[in-house]
């Protein structure tokens, strides 16, 4: 049998609701507070994720989705096209391809789309995922940093989430990161053989992702390392000083996590995670990103950002019980008996719906039964039925189906009566 492949799957008509509506509440939400809608294309340079996110961080190195043309082997590509593994690299790209430094200045965008990210597929992660994310670019101010936070906690609230847990921490900048790298590499190597083989790896590659760890081994090391903000430098120290001030002001709780540092290179100072329950994966995550512009050839440009996983938001949503509005239903069913009264019955159709009336109508079917078995499924609270006699005379009969009462009227009278009904 055929299936999708591993780690994707099919949105099926049921899901479609919570689709829809986190997808449209977030798009309000970032509307109204005057970000502007980007898309950037599912194919990109594998550069700008190699020098953007990182060469040596996992998502580049393991998990990027090469795509070249069928008739051609890898070797034989072109320059190198992946799937995108997320979606604030892209933007950066975008910032700098389109001059957007001449824009009005933060230039704040929200995008909304799949990522492609080879990983082991498991509870709440999956090879292809859907992000919503925030990115405010052009702008240094601790302020922005809590605004954002502000406008993700918007975000959730608007769904029905609250009580999220909000984690935030503060990894440097190019001035304290090379002695905070230094410490901790340090710190670690003095129990080097305690470490898990790939954390070995990364007290040479990545030393601040040792802080990631999962293993026991590391987390006991973890657990008594230098708290990273101890190696701040006076102008990061307090950047992050001000944005929890900011923060305090807008009564977000937050969890100081001195351990955060988060998967991706391009960080700087600020960065945090969103978590609805300890344990469980990330509902979303973001940070600074002080230095990418630049590294893609723009100006030194400031930027923060954060996306957010649409999957673990809907799954968090029906873990909460939260209710969604099912798509509208048929207000009315029609109804057809014989040749005449089909052929019929496939204009008046298209008639009530040019009235604005939602109807339900049995495709294809010609018994009487199987056709007022599927209004009677549908909870229509009206059906119609057009039968020979009906349609040689130009009339239609309602059933109201609650009280079984019937009467026929003329067709061309049909919407004002409906419409009636309805306002009643
Ligand atoms: P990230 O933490 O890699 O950050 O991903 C953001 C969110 O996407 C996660 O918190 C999670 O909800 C969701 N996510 C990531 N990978 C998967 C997966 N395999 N399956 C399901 N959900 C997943 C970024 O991607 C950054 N670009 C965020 C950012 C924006 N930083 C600054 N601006």
């Amino acid at each position: 049998m055929l299936q999708t492949p591993r780690g994707t799957y099919d949105i099926l008509p049921e899901d479609q609701p919570y689709w829809e509506t986190v997808k449209e509440s977030f798009k309000q939400t970032a509307l109204s507070f005057g970000f502007q809608q980007i898309t950037t294309p599912l194919l990109e340079y594998r550069s700008v994720f190699e020098k953007g996110v990182g060469e040596i961080t996992e998502i580049v190195n393991k998990q990027m989705y090469r795509v070249y043309r069928s008739d051609l082997s890898p070797e034989e590509g072109e320059e190198e096209i992946v799937l995108r593994p997320e979606g604030t690299a892209p933007v950066a790209r975008a910032y700098v391809q389109y001059g957007m430094q001449t824009w009005v200045q933060p230039v704040k965008l929200f995008y909304l789309g799949p990522m492609f990210r080879y990983e082991k597929p498991q509870h709440g992660r999956f090879r292809q995922h859907y992000q919503f994310g925030l990115e405010i670019l052009g702008v240094s101010d601790p302020l922005v940093d809590a605004f954002l936070i502000g406008v993700v906690n918007e975000l959730y609230q608007n769904l029905g989430l609250q009580q999220l847990t909000f984690k935030i921490n503060s990894i440097g900048c190019p001035t304290c990161r090379p002695k905070m790298v230094n410490e901790v590499v340090r710190y670690f190597r003095a129990s080097r053989e305690l470490l898990c083989p790939f954390c070995q790896t990364k007290l040479t590659k990545n030393p601040l992702r040792i802080y990631d760890c999962k293993e026991e081994g590391c987390q006991q090391l973890i657990r008594n390392a230098l708290v990273l903000v101890d190696l701040l430098c006076p102008a990061c120290k307090d950047h992050f000083t001000q944005t929890l001030e900011y923060l305090d002001d807008l009564n977000i709780p937050y969890d100081l996590d001195f351990r955060l540092v988060r998967g991706l290179d391009y960080y700087t100072k600020t960065v945090f995670e969103v978590i609805a329950q300890e344990g469980e994966p990330s509902l979303g995550g973001g940070g600074r990103y002080d230095q990418l512009i630049e590294l893609f050839g723009g100006p030194p440009t400031s930027a923060i950002g954060f996306a957010t996983g649409l999957e673990r938001v809907i799954e968090e949503m029906k873990a909460r019980d939260i209710k969604v509005k099912p798509p509208n239903p048929p207000q009315v069913f029609l109804v057809y008996l014989g040749e005449s009264a089909k052929k019929k019955s496939l204009s008046l159709l298209f008639a009530l719906r040019h009235e604005g009336l939602q109807v339900g109508f049995a495709l294809g079917k010609e018994s009487l039964r199987s056709q007022l078995k599927t209004a009677d499924k549908l909870k229509v609270p009206f059906v119609l039925i057009l039968g020979q006699k009906e349609s040689k005379e130009g009339t239609v009969i309602i059933r109201d189906m609650d009280s079984g009462a019937q009467e026929t009227v003329e067709i061309k009278k049909l919407p004002g009566i409906l419409r009636k009904k309805f306002t009643k």
